[in-house]
């Protein structure tokens, strides 16, 4: 079975002034014209103040590189002082909307109830969700780690509400793997491991909503050293990268390598 392109998204959390997330996309979409890695997704997930002007910026590429928030509320709109709704995203030209970041949870109390709100937001607005599970390192040491992922699903695809048709085109999404303990650390489960869970969600989704599956995509920790052995797993849709995503250089290298694997196989 032939691999689809893989995917690469760039997560800069806290991270870049409009102008050098402008920069960035120059020097990004000059990347992607070379050769090989127009076969790869490339998708940028700067803080909100960037979504516009980056909006403006990727018109002008000559390649294709998607733009994502970070987070979202779950309202339409209302009394919610500091919070941005999907509508409001969507207007300014977002396509994607990570939602449940593992730093949302814990930093920030979000609950699988309300990432299951967010998706339905994010969805009605016509965007498509990048969905982040993961298991702390307490939880991976018990031998939760499956039972965590599969509560963290199943609530946040509202498999409680049967009447919800949220998942319907669940294959236009991403779901990405990113283990709690793995992100920032410079710690990794081996390309293994992460292949075993991706089975795993991909037979969750399967049988729960029998629909053809979106990629899943692994985060923590990613780098250039590590991008190959983590693209050789043929399950591995792509991956979502934090800390090694802000210097255009380590970024267009894990391109690079990531496609050239997948294109090798
Ligand atoms: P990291 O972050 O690549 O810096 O570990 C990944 C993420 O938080 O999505």
């Amino acid at each position: 079975m032939s691999r689809s392109k893989p995917c690469f998204v760039a997560n800069w959390k806290m991270h870049k002034t409009i102008g050098e997330a402008e920069t960035f996309i120059k020097d990004l979409d000059r990347h992607l014209l070379k050769p090989g890695n127009m076969d790869s997704k490339v998708i940028i997930a700067p803080p909100f103040t960037a979504l516009a002007n980056l909006a403006v910026s990727l018109e002008g590429c000559e390649t294709e590189i998607g733009l994502s928030a970070q987070n979202v509320h779950f309202a339409e709109k209302g009394a919610y002082t500091g919070e941005i709704s999907a509508g409001m995203l969507r207007e300014i030209g977002c396509a994607y909307v990570i939602v449940g970041h593992s730093e949302r949870r814990n930093l920030f109390g979000e609950t699988n109830e309300e990432v299951h709100q967010k998706l339905q937001a994010v969805k009605q607005a016509g965007m498509r969700p990048i969905l982040c599970i993961g298991e702390s390192l307490e939880d991976r040491q018990s031998g939760r780690t499956w039972s965590v992922l599969e509560k963290q699903l199943s609530v946040a695809l509202g498999e409680q509400d049967s009447s919800s048709n949220l998942c319907k085109h669940i294959s236009e999404w991403m779901i990405a793997y990113e283990p709690v303990w793995a992100i920032g650390t410079g710690l990794t489960p081996t390309p293994e491991e992460v292949a075993n869970i991706h089975q795993q969600i991909q037979n969750f989704i399967d049988t729960r909503f029998g629909q053809d599956l979106p990629p899943v995509l692994y985060g923590g920790s990613v780098s250039e050293k590590n991008i190959a052995s983590f693209m050789k797993e043929g399950s591995i849709g792509g991956v979502l990268v934090g800390g090694a995503s802000l210097v255009p250089e380590t970024f267009h290298k894990i391109i690079e390598l990531g496609t050239s694997t997948v294109n090798s196989q």
